[in-house]
Parts: C-alpha cells; structure tokens; sequence
C-alpha cells in the first residue's frame, strides 16, 4: 500500500486528482470508479480545472459510482446521481451514455444490483477506483460487518453513517436508511484502488485501514489485500498512524504524483 501525505486537505485533493488525470491521459478510454461525499469535492474541482484548461479530455472515459441512496431519483437534490452531474459530470465533456450508477428507484433491486456487476464486467472492469473512507470505516457503503468478498447489493446504513450524513439533508430523518453499493469484493477487483481521506475526524478509521489487522469491522482494511492500493491524505488524517515516517520515507523515492504526463 503506497500511502502519501500531503501538507493539507486541498493538497490531498490535488494529488489525487493528479493521479487520476495520469490514468486517464496514459488511457484515454479508461473505466473509471467514482465516489461521493464531501472529500472528493477539490478532486473533481481539479479534475474540471485540468479539463478547462485543455489538459483532460474525458469523452471516451467511462465511469461507475460507487453506490446510492434506495429511494432517491437522479432528481432528488440528495441522489448521488446529481451530486456526480453537478460537481463533476456538468462541467467536463463526458459522454452521459458511459455514466454508470446504481438505480436507487429499481423496482427489482437483487436484478438491478446484479444488472450493475455485469455492466462493470462488459466495460472491461474498473481501471481506477476512486474511494472515501466513513468515519466507521466503510467504503462505498459496506458498513462495519459487511463481508469482505461481498458484491453490488443493498445495504443497510450504520447509524453513525446516517448521523454522518445528515449535514446533506433538513433533517436527520430525511436521511435514507438503505443504499445500493458495490461490495467490497467488487472494490477490490478494480485494477487500481485510490482511497482519499482528509480531516481529523477520519484519522482514527484511518488507522485502522492502514495498520491495523484485517477485519470486516473496518472494510477498508480490505485494500491491505489489493496489489495496487494507494492512500492520499493530508496530515490530520494521517495523524494517529505510527508509521508517518516510514511513509515519507518510502514515498521520498517514488516519483512525484502531481507530476501530470504529457498525451504523447
Ligand atoms: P465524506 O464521506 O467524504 O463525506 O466524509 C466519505 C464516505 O462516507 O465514504
């Protein structure tokens, strides 16, 4: 696992905004993973601003989101689906025919769930997996408890994620209890994992995730298994780690990944 600490939130955001502009220049036709939530937010800024700039061409791109709500349409202010649109999709030219999330209104959700791990299949897999992390440690949202070779399938949300997330809605209640969400078995076939993390609040499941043992109690341990996992955080999320300077020293001999590479 490559983990890389940078000075601040906005930092972390750039680096792994950086990286996912590399694989998508390296591989113009990449599938890509997406995430939700307030952390992504600097990423997809960065990945707008590079695509405004001419640096991003994202019209053979195609992606996967990670989960969504049951019961909120694309509509819904609070839907995944418009999250993705209005902080990233509206303002690059993607394809909206490449665009993949679970269908939180499907009146068939074990079909549609299914439905969506064959989709992820035909497009040739996930080639970067873009990853938060909860607060309990979940990602996506496989919730403490969730198998670790578990698939697409609904799931419910811990109380601490609904407490969580209710700083999106009016109120706590609006929150929804049940969501789709790829598995973590699903996670880790992507051919790349980039789990983003910043805050101190994320600083105690960043522990975990990273050092501590593996456990479905915190399913983002689950990337200790992944051949190509990398974690960005900045310093506050990095800071209960014991290993701070093991990683700057690692991280010291690898190339810079803000660095972005030239098209040719
Ligand atoms: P956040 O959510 O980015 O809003 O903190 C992360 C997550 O729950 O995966």
């Amino acid at each position: 696992m490559r983990v890389i600490i940078r000075p601040s939130a906005t930092a972390a955001c750039v680096t792994a905004a950086r990286i996912i502009a590399n694989q998508v220049i390296g591989q113009p036709d990449s599938v890509l993973g997406l995430a939700t939530g307030g952390t992504p937010l600097g990423s997809y800024q960065e990945l707008i601003r590079l695509h405004r700039a001419g640096q991003l061409d994202f019209s053979r791109v195609t992606t996967f989101n990670l989960d969504e709500y049951v019961g909120l349409g694309p509509q819904h202010a609070q839907s995944y689906h418009r999250f993705m649109f209005s902080n990233l999709f509206d303002a690059i030219n993607i394809d909206p025919q490449r665009v993949h999330l679970p269908d939180g209104l499907a009146s068939d959700l074990t079909e549609a769930c299914a439905d969506y791990e064959r989709q992820i299949v035909e497009a040739g897999g996930i080639d970067l997996q873009l990853l938060g992390i909860g607060t309990d440690g979940h990602i996506a949202f496989n919730e403490p408890g969730s198998s670790l070779a578990s698939r697409t399938r609904l799931k419910t949300l811990a109380r601490q994620t609904v407490d969580d997330n209710a700083r999106f809605f009016d109120h706590s209640d609006d929150v929804p209890r049940l969501a789709v969400t790829m598995g973590v078995g699903t996670i880790l076939e992507s051919r790349q994992c980039l789990l983003l993390a910043t805050g101190e609040n994320k600083a105690a499941a960043i522990r975990g995730a990273i050092e501590g043992p593996l456990t479905s109690q915190n399913t983002a341990t689950a990337l200790q298994l992944h051949p190509a996992a990398i974690v960005v955080l900045d310093q506050e999320a990095a800071s209960w780690l014991s290993r701070i300077d093991a990683y700057r020293h690692a991280e010291s001999y690898m190339p810079d990944p803000d660095q972005l590479e030239s098209a040719d």
